[in-house]
């Protein structure tokens, strides 16, 4: 093992003792010390689910990566496993980017990133080289491959840009191996580009899976492909947005392509979506159960937000709560796993309450929760012009989600949640017409909020900070209207 790795295994080690349990989320996914980014190498290997992800032990801010590394049996309940991976070569000094990971024929695991360095070009400017790379083990230790780095500018094709090329998404299909890899050509397009492998070792390259055309920001962050309920999907986070409506936003933004594959391979992209109408979701991975459902979990947390945080926290940087996607009416469909019906404590459920104005129900309040609140007009349609949850409330700091049924907007606001900065606090995301009847599915833990709008149709996630003894919960009306509410509280067994 090398110096760098038994270094990051001895400090991740003591500095995990440091940080109490009711210091982290209930059950969302944060680094076992220090920061983390994207989530890497979501798989299933040997009956267990891992996660892996984009690490700096050392700070609560990004620096050089690492993969750190969990296992789950049910998505809910992670543990954490040793550092995988430490920038410990030459090809990766200056990290071990994002990628993915793969059970090999011989039952072994393949863990597949971007390797980083930096080197002076002769023209004297330092740039980022970033190469793949794999490394092979056992589910705990990993041995990066002395062939290293696999795929290089040289395997790139014609017109790609030699820079920015990284994230590989690796899967297994009749009997080989393919990838996706993000690229941004050299007038600032982000590509996919496809490579294929008999081995997992050995790659070629495939053909150019599809382009942005200028249209979805520049380059194109880690992309995941694969099939869902009959059509091909890519998944990918594009940097540098353009806002679209209450479609797309400005910086970096998640995109969900649905098209077509025909029979030679080839992608088509029929309709574009953002992934999750929030404030913090990024670089979303996936994973195929043995059961057949196909799971994402995304960074909950955007680059354009990092700047929000709190320095008396241990960590930085936490997991979006695990998701089974579906396809419905031409468009991504989340749901949180069902596992979590597992870690159900007392359950309160109120039905045709008659709201107007503003009150607070027996029972509901919290900061861990799954709450369905399902909200309809009173009598005629356009009895109510508000409706709005205020939750994470102490009376002076508080956070609400509001939905305006005649515009059919749902806006989610984290202003007066106790942040001192001027980032990103509130989004809107437009929602279906359905003459003032709305679902609205909440999963909060300690320091996040997650909105299923009308069974996962738009998804909404936030980062949350305001201390947990803050939570109370109240319901809002202008106008009047009827809702049913059914609350489960979560607990650790
Ligand atoms: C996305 C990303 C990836 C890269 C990683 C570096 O959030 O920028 O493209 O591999 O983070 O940490």
């Amino acid at each position: 093992m090398s110096e760098k790795l038994l270094k990051a295994r001895e400090y991740e080690t003591k500095q995990e003792q440091l940080i109490r349990e009711e210091q982290r989320p209930l059950f969302h996914l944060t680094p076992k010390c220090g920061w983390t980014n994207d989530p890497n190498g979501f798989s299933v290997y040997h009956g267990e689910y891992h996660l892996f992800y984009q690490y700096y032990p050392y700070d609560t801010v990004w620096g050089s990566m690492h993969w750190g590394h969990a296992v789950s049996r049910d998505l809910m309940t992670w543990e954490y496993r040793p550092v995988a991976m430490a920038p410990d070569e030459e090809y990766d000094s200056f990290g071990c980017f994002s990628g993915s990971a793969v059970e090999t024929d011989d039952g072994r695991q393949l863990l597949i990133y971007t390797g980083v360095c930096k080197k002076e070009d002769e023209d004297g400017v330092v740039r980022e080289y970033q190469t793949q790379c794999v490394a092979v083990g056992d589910g705990t230790d990993y041995e990066k491959y002395a062939g290293n780095p696999v795929i290089t500018m040289k395997d790139l094709p014609e017109g790609a840009g030699p820079y920015d090329f990284r994230d590989p998404k690796v899967w297994k299909e009749d009997g080989r191996y393919y990838m996706a890899v993000g690229n941004k050509t050299p007038d600032k397009d982000g590509q996919i580009l496809k490579y294929v492998s008999d081995d997992g070792y050995k790659w070629t390259f495939d053909r150019i899976l599809t382009r942005n055309e200028h249209r979805y920001g520049l380059m194109w962050e880690c992309p995941d492909y694969f099939e869902l309920d009959g059509k091909q999907i890519l998944l990918t986070s594009p940097q540098d947005m353009l806002p679209e409506d209450l479609e797309f936003h400005n910086g970096n933004g998640t995109l969900c392509v649905i098209g077509t594959e025909d029979a030679d391979g080839n992608f088509s992209g029929e309709k574009y979506h953002s992934v999750d109408y929030g404030i913090d979701f990024y670089a979303p991975q996936t994973v195929l159960a043995e059961d057949g459902r196909r799971i994402m979990i995304g960074w909950m947390q955007n680059w354009d937000t990092c700047g929000h945080k709190r320095d008396d926290m241990p960590w930085f940087g936490q997991m979006s709560f695990p998701r089974e996607i579906h396809l419905r009416n031409d468009r991504l469909i989340q749901k949180p796993v069902r596992e979590i019906e597992n870690y159900y404590g007392s359950t309160v459920s109120r039905e045709d309450v008659s709201l107007s104005g503003s009150t607070q129900l027996p029972g509901i309040k919290g900061r861990c929760m799954d709450m369905t609140v399902r909200v309809r007009p009173k009598g005629t349609e356009g009895s109510y012009d508000v409706f709005a949850i205020r939750f994470a409330d102490n009376g002076k700091n508080f956070s609400t989600i509001e939905y305006d049924p005649a515009r059919n907007i749902v806006k989610i606001d984290r202003k007066h949640s106790g942040s001192r900065r001027a980032l990103v606090h509130q989004r809107r995301c437009r929602v279906s017409d359905l003459s003032g009847r709305i679902t609205l599915r909440l999963i909060l833990d300690r320091y996040s909020m997650e909105l299923f709008i009308n069974e996962g149709e738009h998804v909404m996630s936030m980062v949350v900070l305001t201390d947990v003894s803050a939570d109370g919960i109240s319901f809002e009306a202008s106008g009047e209207l009827l809702m049913d509410v059914e609350m489960h509280e979560l607990v650790r067994g």
